[in-house]
């Protein structure tokens, strides 16, 4: 297996990382994912910039090396060293190596590592999931990418064991998002999302189904969303890199068509995209 360690591609093996670093003290760290299908890096760009605008409002100075041509070069050669043409690029971000101390000073060198792992079939998933509904308690900047998942790993891996795929998050009785996804649903025909904010995650996947939408001429309603307004909800589906679109059968105790007919044709306009990708 071989990664990317500070500009440099090398063998997993030969990586040593600091027990100093920021990103195992503090958890301070950002990152992205990106999908590549069959070799080639899906909205590349759209990643990248939502990395810069993590870094400026973490306070992390991104290396000059680090350019976009930089980065696509390092996951071009990520890509044909592993073999993995089907994958999640996965690319982290710390604010870099320090003593430990609360105040850090202004020119770290951040710790940069990106990875690849193998891409997962969804198919039983497209079919519906259950989710369960939990208090949002997370920090109050979830428009930024951070690691710093935890309250997310605990709800969802309590709900996980309770036979439900993910949890909706809801602060003050409105819906945010998922733990790792936003969330779309269907009233009526029109398809309903969370506007952005500072409590959610400006999600690629997010923006690329809401282009699809308004091609496919489907009424767009981007708004806050009251839990009790799920009774009146036909389809609900999430949406991320890494799953692509996938329909909730249920919501707690609020049950949706999964998939629903407007959803399976979201996801129809997306797998085309991808098709059409594929073969550019
Ligand atoms: C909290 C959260 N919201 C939304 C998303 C979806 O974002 P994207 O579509 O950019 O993958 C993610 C992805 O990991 C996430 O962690």
């Amino acid at each position: 297996m071989y990664v990317y360690l500070n500009g440099k591609v090398m063998p997993k093996n030969q990586v040593t990382l600091s027990i100093d670093d920021r990103g195992f003290t503090f958890g301070e760290g950002i990152y992205e994912v990106v999908r590549v299908y069959g070799g080639k890096k899906f909205l590349l760009h759209e990643h990248m910039e939502r990395l810069r605008r993590s870094a400026v409002e973490m306070d992390i100075t991104l290396p000059e090396y680090f350019s976009s041509s930089h980065v696509e070069e390092a996951i071009d050669s990520l890509i044909e060293k592993n073999g993995l043409e089907e994958s999640y690029l996965y690319l982290q971000v710390t604010r870099g190596v320090q003593f430990r101390s609360h105040v850090y000073p202004e020119n770290m060198e951040p710790t940069i590592v990106m990875y690849l792992i193998g891409a997962k079939d969804w198919s039983l998933e497209r079919q519906g999931v259950p989710a369960a509904i939990e208090q949002d308690i997370r920090w109050q900047r979830s428009d930024v990418k951070s690691t710093m998942l935890m309250p997310g790993t605990l709800l969802k891996s309590r709900a996980a064991r309770e036979g439900c795929f993910e949890v909706i998050l809801e602060r003050d009785g409105i819906i945010t998002e998922g733990t790792s996804n936003n969330v779309f649903c269907v009233k009526d025909n029109v398809l309903i999302t969370p506007p952005l904010s500072n409590f959610i995650l400006p999600g690629i996947t997010r923006e690329f189904v809401l282009r699809l939408a308004k091609q496919l001429g489907i009424s767009v309603d981007e708004r806050p969303i009251h839990v009790s307004e799920l009774s009146e909800m036909q389809e609900v589906f999430i949406t991320a890199t890494g799953s692509e679109i996938i329909p909730l059968s249920r919501i707690g105790e609020y049950k949706f068509d999964a998939p629903g007919k407007l959803t399976a044709k979201i996801i129809s306009a997306f797998d085309d995209a991808i098709k059409d990708l594929r073969e550019t």
